[in-house]
């Protein structure tokens, strides 16, 4: 069975698209076989991440390569379609052909997002874009993905319904927390699950339990072609 196709989308720098892609990277590849494409190029952080893990641990059932531009990324999923269980594909922070492409070439989209109400207005025009692209990619899911979220306060929990209403994408279930775990173990090139942190842990294990089955239930599609993804690239549908 070819790859599932998991990318990290948000216009927004800082929103924790790179974050989320390690830990649930690091958590499939316990039983998968794992690549991420970092699409940020030249900031790279998640390739910056992976050069640190390297030269201090082995690394197993992971690999990181770079797309610095459309064409690289088309094949780069396209020649790893066959050798990985899971292609994470990591965004980066601006609507782009290659943001349009992303959108194109994934099974599942997710739109990492902190419980501000600014972020979310901003997320408005993202939503736009992903409803179009699954006009043309029809089997794509999308998720909202609640980050740095502050349990127990109204504003929080306002601004989800808020979201909600305006951007008309579920969100996963789960929320992960504001816990310097993600941040203090990035900077080490770790992961949350190698950290002494048991609430984040448990956060990023359900959330990729969670993932694992709402690509499971997919199936299998066929990936879009490389001209239909070029053609919604370039703003076309
Ligand atoms: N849940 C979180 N709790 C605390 N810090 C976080 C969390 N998620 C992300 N961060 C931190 O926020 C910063 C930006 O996150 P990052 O994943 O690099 O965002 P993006 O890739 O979307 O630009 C990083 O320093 C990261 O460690
Ligand atoms: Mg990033």
């Amino acid at each position: 069975m070819r790859a599932k196709v998991l990318s990290f989308v948000q216009m927004k720098g800082g929103a924790g698209k790179t974050t989320l892609c390690v830990n649930i990277a690091s958590t499939l590849s316990d039983r998968s076989n794992v690549l991420m494409i970092d699409t940020d190029y030249p900031q790279s952080s998640l390739e910056t991440w992976y050069q640190i893990r390297n030269e201090k641990y082995v690394i197993e059932n992971m690999q990181v390569k770079t797309a610095k531009n459309l064409t690289q990324l088309q094949k780069l999923v396209r020649d790893n379609l066959d050798d990985y269980d899971y292609i994470l594909i990591d965004g980066h922070p601006r609507i782009t052909n290659i943001t349009r492409a992303v959108l194109m070439l994934s099974d599942l989209a997710l739109i990492p997002l902190s419980p501000s109400q600014v972020e979310v207005w901003s997320t408005k025009h993202l939503a736009e874009i992903v409803k179009e692209a699954k006009k043309a990619n029809t089997h794509l899911e999308t998720r909202l993905c609640w980050n740095r979220y502050r349990v127990r306060t109204n504003s929080a929990e306002a601004v989800v319904n808020e979201a909600k209403e305006l951007l008309k994408i579920d969100a996963l279930p789960v929320k992960l927390g504001n816990r310097v775990a993600y941040l203090d173990s990035f900077a080490q090139g770790l992961t949350v699950a190698e950290w002494h942190d048991q609430a984040a842990k448990v956060e990023i294990w359900s959330l990729t339990s969670g993932i694992e089955r709402l690509l499971d239930k997919q199936g299998s599609h066929r990936i879009k072609t490389e001209a239909q993804v070029e053609k919604f690239a370039k703003g076309k549908n």
